[in-house]
């Protein structure tokens, strides 16, 4: 799969390449403030997922393991050959944990943001399959993404900055029928990654915004606590899409990660 994607660097540069993986359903777009400052000390690589953005959006159900296969394709086709940092965002979280325990000797550090460890409880998995039905005989996701963005963003974000849920919301639609229905499909067969988490020998940032509902901080505790090199940092004014709604905080927390793993 010849994913789409966004990349900056500095003229030169010693660390590992950052990959971020965004969430569903949405877009490499969403990491626009996080690549131009990671980028000012770090190689930053953000893919479009299989199914978004300006990548193939294939038919049928994608797994997790099968769209952390699309990122591996990747980091080979861009010659990422040292262990890497990999990042990622709610469902582009799951990818990453997919990631991390399928290629661990690709990786040098995971950074798990606003995501989970957890399966879907059946009845939000059949939720999914369901949904997934629905868009496809639509040919519309409008019913999907008008569920979702009353859950995305923190109280402060819908009073302070009302102009950031416009972009977001237009992202969603440009998304394929076909990547949001392959998407869900994916997400809901995802398998329970709990008990694995002590498997991930790499330093790992999780990362949650203080008012996410969907993600909430105890998962992202619990998380932490399960990964053996895990640290937690919460981030102010935020909801489920931290690195978006408090650009600063998110891009401060992961720089500092990254320069403590340099
Ligand atoms: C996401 O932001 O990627 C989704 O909320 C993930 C999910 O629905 O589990």
């Amino acid at each position: 799969m010849n994913l789409a994607f966004w990349e900056a660097a500095p003229a030169s540069t010693s660390g590992s390449a950052v990959i971020l993986l965004h969430g569903f359903p949405l877009a490499s777009g969403m990491w626009r403030s996080q690549l131009e400052e990671l980028s000012r000390e770090f190689r930053v690589v953000t893919p479009d997922l299989r199914g978004h953005g300006r990548s193939p959006a294939p038919v049928g159900s994608y797994s997790m393991e099968e769209l952390a296969a699309d990122v591996i394709e990747l980091a080979d086709r861009l010659g990422i050959t040292e262990p890497m940092v990999v990042g990622g965002l709610s469902m582009g979280g799951y990818v990453a944990l997919a990631l991390a325990l399928a290629y661990p000797r690709r990786l040098r550090g995971l950074m798990l943001v606003d995501t989970r460890a957890a399966a879907d409880t059946p009845e939000a998995a059949s939720g999914r399959i369901e949904s997934a039905r629905r868009v496809l005989a639509a040919g519309s996701a409008a019913e999907v993404i008008q569920a979702l963005v009353p859950r995305l963003f923190a109280a402060s974000t819908r009073q302070r900055h009302p102009e950031r849920i416009e972009p977001i919301v237009e992202m969603m639609r440009q998304t394929p029928v076909h990547g949001v229905a392959g998407a869900l499909l994916g997400m809901a067969g995802r398998p329970d990654r709990r008990a694995e988490l002590g498997r991930i020998d790499v330093p790992t940032l999780v990362l949650v915004g203080e008012e996410d509902e969907i993600s909430p901080p105890e998962e992202a505790r619990a998380m932490a606590a399960a990964l053996p090199r895990g640290r937690l940092e919460l981030v102010p004014e935020a909801g489920h899409l931290a690195p978006y709604e408090n650009p600063a905080a998110v891009s401060d927390a992961m720089l500092r990660f990254l320069r403590d793993l340099a």
